[in-house]
Order: structure tokens, then C-alpha cells, then sequence
């Protein structure tokens, strides 16, 4: 990290001609409960040490400039003028701009360098470590006094509205709160939280990047959202208390079977079922029982691949290949799915055979390398100076 941080600093200092704060923006995992968060349900996600690096400073006026160190890109724009960039990165971080704005937070113009090491696309949230690192430093250049689900309902408006992806709250909330050696069991519904330790002496977190990158991605997750709208309203009519699939069992669902679209049914059992496994898996932690635990991260996969179908051939390649090597525990796809990556639980012993033996066996899929990542459960976003 050190090196981005010095890059970072230095292309700020050599763009805009003084000193900036420095803050750290963590990339998120997630392992377990994945398309839960939109319906109301569990997660645990934790903050990793790939991270984002935003060099950032307060102007006096309402100009905003900004440079991406990573694609040497530069655009500048007023406050009051905010509209969508035809680049992609700059949209995340005027998205922010324009939630602040939009709450009536006092805020002036910025000079912001950025550059880091989380996968673009990859499936750990970038995209959210760009939005979380932006809300982060407004609050702190403009000294509003924000606490951090502020800043994390802050990133996700921005995402939903500026950037136009109807994403959970689950990136942005791992990415403000993590804290080292720890996950977080959220309850999307009510915003409460605990942490779990999650550190293991002999166990590794690998991040596999199939390295596809589909836009499919958006529109089929607004389609699953949609399926799942679909089946709370079905089972509204017959029980109106039901506004989300939280409030959902599977009982209720086989009672009204005949009233559900088979898809539809598939993919609300499967949120149902998922949650359920959020909360054995931790029960799990609570037991330091790895091996229920990886079993859960398993049928998870199998969850998102033939009920909830966001799983895709290259996922479930990477998948497969992992649960040959001795030493793993479990493996699944992580995030929307369509493309982006795995997440394996893997002893440290195994992880040079887990890298050699699941990249041999993707290229000899896909003629295409895999990036295999192993990441540390690490810190929220914070400042890396004054
Ligand atoms: C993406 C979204 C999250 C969540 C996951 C699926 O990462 O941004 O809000 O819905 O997909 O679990």
C-alpha cells in the first residue's frame, strides 16, 4: 500500500501544487448472503487491505478537480454544475457531491487524486470504495459531523441516483465500517450490526477474478430485484403485513405456490434460504467451525447458480477447480455475479497448490489467466495523515 500512497500523493502534489489529507478506502468481501441486502435480509461482509487511496483538499470556491492516477484522466467541473461524466469514474465521485449537496450539507469545491489496487470491476466493490472514500473525506474537508451510516446512505443515494445502479447498502456499509480481523453481520432491514473475529492463524481469504466483466451484471440484478418485488407482492395480497422478503418463510411460500411464476418462486426460496444460512454460518464463527462454515459458503454457490441463476460458466469453473484442492473449506461467487470473482476460505498450506492448480485448470477452461488475490480483512475508511 505504501507505494500507491507515495504514487497517489505525489501525482496530487504534482496536479494541484500542495499538500493533500490522505485517505484509505477499502475494497469489500463478502462471505456469505449475497443478494440479500436488497431484500431487507443478512450479510457479513468484512473491509480488505485492497484499497483505494484518495489524496484529497477543500478549495475556497466551488471548483472541483479531479484526476484519476490509474487512467491518467483529468476532468474538472463547478459545484453547481454537476452532470453525468461520460468517463466512469468520475461519476462516483460527483454522485456524492451531488447527495451532499442535495441533503443541504455545506460544502465547497475539491482537489481529489485517486488510485489504488482494488480490481476495477472485479467483484469487490470499487465502485462503492470510490463512493465511501468521497462521502469520507467531504465530511472530514468540511468538518459536517456526519456519522458513519450517514456517510454510507450518503454513498449509496449516490450510486442509486447519480450512477444509476439500484445496489444494496452492503458495499458501502462494509466499506465505512470494517475494522481489522473482523466481519459484520448486518441486518440490512434494521441496520444493526455485530462483528465476528474472523482471523484465522492458517486460514487465507483468496479472491479469484475470472476477469470477465459483463453488463449484464446491472441489468440482470435489476431483474432479480424486480423477481423478488414480484413475489412479496403476490404473498402481500394473502398477508399485508409482508413488505419484503425478511418477512417471508418458506412454509408461507409453499402454501401459495400455485400463485408464483416458477422463476419468481425459485429465486424468492432462494433469498429465503440464503439469509437462513447468514445466520447458521455465524453461529458457525461463534463455534470457530470452519468446516460447517465452508459448507455453507458452498450451497450458497449452488443457491446462486441454479436457483437465483447470477452465477456464470467461468464462476462456476473457479468454484469447481478450488473444491479439488485439498485445504479448501469453501468457495463461492461473490457479489452480483455474471462475472467479477470468487471468494475461497483456504488453509495457508494449500494456497500455492489453490493458485497453481485453479489457474491451470481456468486456462485450460478458458484459455484465459485468473488474478488470484489473497486478501486481510482490514479497516473501514480512514486517514492515512492530517
Ligand atoms: C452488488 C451490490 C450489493 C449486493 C451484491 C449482491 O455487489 O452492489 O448491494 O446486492 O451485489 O449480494
Amino acid at each position: 500500500m505504501d507505494k500507491i500512497i507515495q504514487a497517489v500523493k505525489a501525482s496530487f502534489q504534482e496536479k494541484f501544487g500542495r499538500k493533500p489529507v490522505l485517505i484509505a478506502s477499502p475494497g469489500r468481501i463478502n462471505l456469505i448472503g449475497e443478494h440479500t441486502d436488497y431484500n431487507e435480509g443478512f450479510v457479513l461482509p468484512g473491509a480488505t487491505d485492497r484499497v483505494v487511496v484518495l489524496a484529497v483538499a477543500a478549495r475556497q470556491d466551488e471548483l472541483c478537480r479531479f484526476y484519476s492516477c490509474d487512467f491518467d484522466q483529468y476532468l474538472e467541473i463547478e459545484l453547481r454544475n454537476l452532470k453525468k461524466s461520460p468517463l466512469r469514474w468520475p461519476n462516483y465521485l460527483l454522485g456524492v457531491l451531488d447527495q451532499f449537496l442535495k441533503s443541504g450539507h455545506r460544502i465547497k469545491g475539491v482537489e481529489v487524486a485517486f488510485g489504488g489496487n482494488v480490481p476495477i470491476g472485479g467483484g469487490m466493490s470499487s465502485s462503492a470504495a470510490l463512493e465511501g472514500g468521497m462521502a469520507f473525506a467531504l465530511n472530514y474537508l468540511f468538518s459536517l459531523g456526519l456519522d458513519l451510516l450517514s456517510l454510507t446512505r450518503l454513498a449509496q443515494r449516490a450510486e442509486n441516483e447519480f450512477v444509476g445502479v439500484r445496489c444494496g447498502i452492503m458495499d458501502m456499509f462494509a466499506n465505512l465500517h470494517g475494522k481489522p480481523g473482523r466481519v459484520m453481520k448486518l441486518d440490512c432491514r434494521s441496520l444493526d450490526f455485530e462483528y465476528f473475529p474472523f482471523q484465522w492463524e492458517n486460514v487465507r481469504v483468496v479472491v479469484s477474478d475470472t476477469g470477465v466483466r459483463r453488463e449484464l451484471a446491472s441489468s440482470e440484478y435489476n431483474v432479480r430485484r424486480h423477481q423478488c418485488e414480484q413475489g412479496v407482492r403476490i404473498l402481500q395480497k394473502y398477508r399485508p403485513e409482508i413488505t419484503s422478503l425478511r418477512d417471508v418463510t418458506l412454509e408461507m411460500m409453499l402454501e401459495y405456490q400455485s400463485e408464483f411464476d416458477p422463476v419468481v418462486f425459485k429465486r424468492c426460496a432462494y433469498v429465503i434460504k440464503e439469509n437462513r444460512r447468514v445466520e447458521l454460518a455465524c453461529e458457525d464463527l461463534l463455534r470457530q467451525d470452519l468446516v460447517a462454515f465452508g459448507q455453507r459458503m458452498n450451497e450458497s454457490h449452488q443457491g446462486l447458480r441454479d436457483e437465483y441463476e447470477v452465477s456464470s460458466a467461468e464462476l462456476n469453473f473457479l468454484v469447481e477447480a478450488a473444491l479439488e484442492v485439498s485445504g479448501v473449506y469453501g468457495s463461492r461467487m461473490m457479489g452480483a455475479g455474471f462475472g467479477g470473482c470468487t471468494i475461497s476460505l483456504v488453509e495457508d498450506h494449500a494456497v500455492e497448490e489453490f493458485k497453481a492448480k485453479v489457474s491451470a485448470s481456468y486456462r485450460k477452461q478458458t484459455g484465459k489467466e485468473p488474478a488470484i488475490h489473497v486478501v486481510r480483512i482490514e479497516a473501514g475508511t480512514r486517514i492515512l495523515n492530517v
